[in-house]
């Protein structure tokens, strides 16, 4: 049943994969949806299912969120409605292959979804969240957002952008009651490989998970409390080494010396 209380949970993507999942799973928590994406067709349907199933109101926005119009258009509405709690920035695409050879309005149309369109939303969403003093941010990042395999580079690049833009915001709105989480999951099954060209199924099932898994996951974490949330690691202690050591390495840097290995000083 819907629960007034809990607001509008905005969610980009949602036609497919990890989106759907999240608006699932959203609206059994009792959230209003405004689902986000091209294909109007499955935003219908999935509009219609999850009426049926949870008594929430759903609401949809056809937007391809690399135009400038359409982003600003999804930018207004979470920018004007107070009910919205929520943000889910999941759309994304891979465009993966050697970079001196991919054309560049792929490279372009990725960076625009994967990296502008969050940012351009996100900062769309806060001024009320930070006014009302709650409201939750989710970004998805990727466990690419801290490694590039020679194919993925600027997928990785801009997966890279998510996981830095959304520590810093974590970091700037620390005194508030705004919540903003980061998930990078690794490979999951979703229709993402088939839009890359790679297929999920040379991969070992070992090393895929399910989307609901993932979200299930996901979600976990952000109950818990959690900035960052790594799905399929088991082993918490490696992010937590690597996110001390790149704070460590930054104040360490902070000096008018050349490092000595660069022979400058006498
Ligand atoms: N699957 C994985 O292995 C994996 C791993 C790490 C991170 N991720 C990340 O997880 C997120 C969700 O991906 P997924 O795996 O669920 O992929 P997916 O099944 O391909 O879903 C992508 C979603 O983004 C939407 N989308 C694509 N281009 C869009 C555009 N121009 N404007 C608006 N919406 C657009 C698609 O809807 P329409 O086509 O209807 O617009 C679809 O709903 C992405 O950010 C992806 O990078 C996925």
């Amino acid at each position: 049943m819907s629960n007034h209380n809990q607001g509008v949970a905005v969610i980009t993507g949602a036609s497919a994969g990890i989106g759907r999942v999240y608006a699932d799973r959203f609206a059994k928590r009792g959230y209003d949806l405004l689902l986000v994406a091209r294909r109007k067709d499955r935003l219908g349907e999935l509009s219609q299912e999850l009426q049926n199933k949870y008594g929430v109101k759903v609401d949809t926005l056809v937007a391809d969120l690399t135009k400038r119009e359409d982003l600003e258009k999804v930018g207004s509405t979470l920018a004007s409605n107070e009910r919205i709690s929520v943000l889910v920035n999941n759309a994304g695409t891979a465009v993966v292959g050697s970079s001196a050879q991919i054309p560049i309005a792929n490279v372009e149309f990725q960076l625009d979804l994967n990296a502008r369109s969050v940012t351009y939303l996100s900062q769309a969403v806060l001024p009320g969240f930070i006014k009302r003093n709650s409201g939750t941010l989710i970004n998805i990042g990727s466990v690419l957002s801290f490694f590039a395999y020679p194919f993925s580079t600027s997928y990785s690049a801009s997966k890279a952008h998510v996981l830095l833009y959304t520590i810093g915001l974590h970091d700037e709105l620390a005194n508030t009651g705004v919540r903003v989480q980061a998930v990078l999951p690794s490979n999951t099954y979703s229709e993402i490989w088939e839009v890359s060209g790679m297929g999920v199924e040379n991969l070992d099932p070992e090393t895929v998970m399910s989307t609901d898994d993932l979200v299930d996951a996901a979600l976990a974490g952000l109950d818990q409390g959690e900035t960052v949330t790594l799905p399929s690691l088991e082993d918490i202690s490696l992010w937590e080494t690597f996110d001390a050591v790149r704070i460590k390495m930054f104040h360490a840097a902070q000096t008018k010396k050349a490092a000595s290995r660069y022979g400058l000083g006498k």
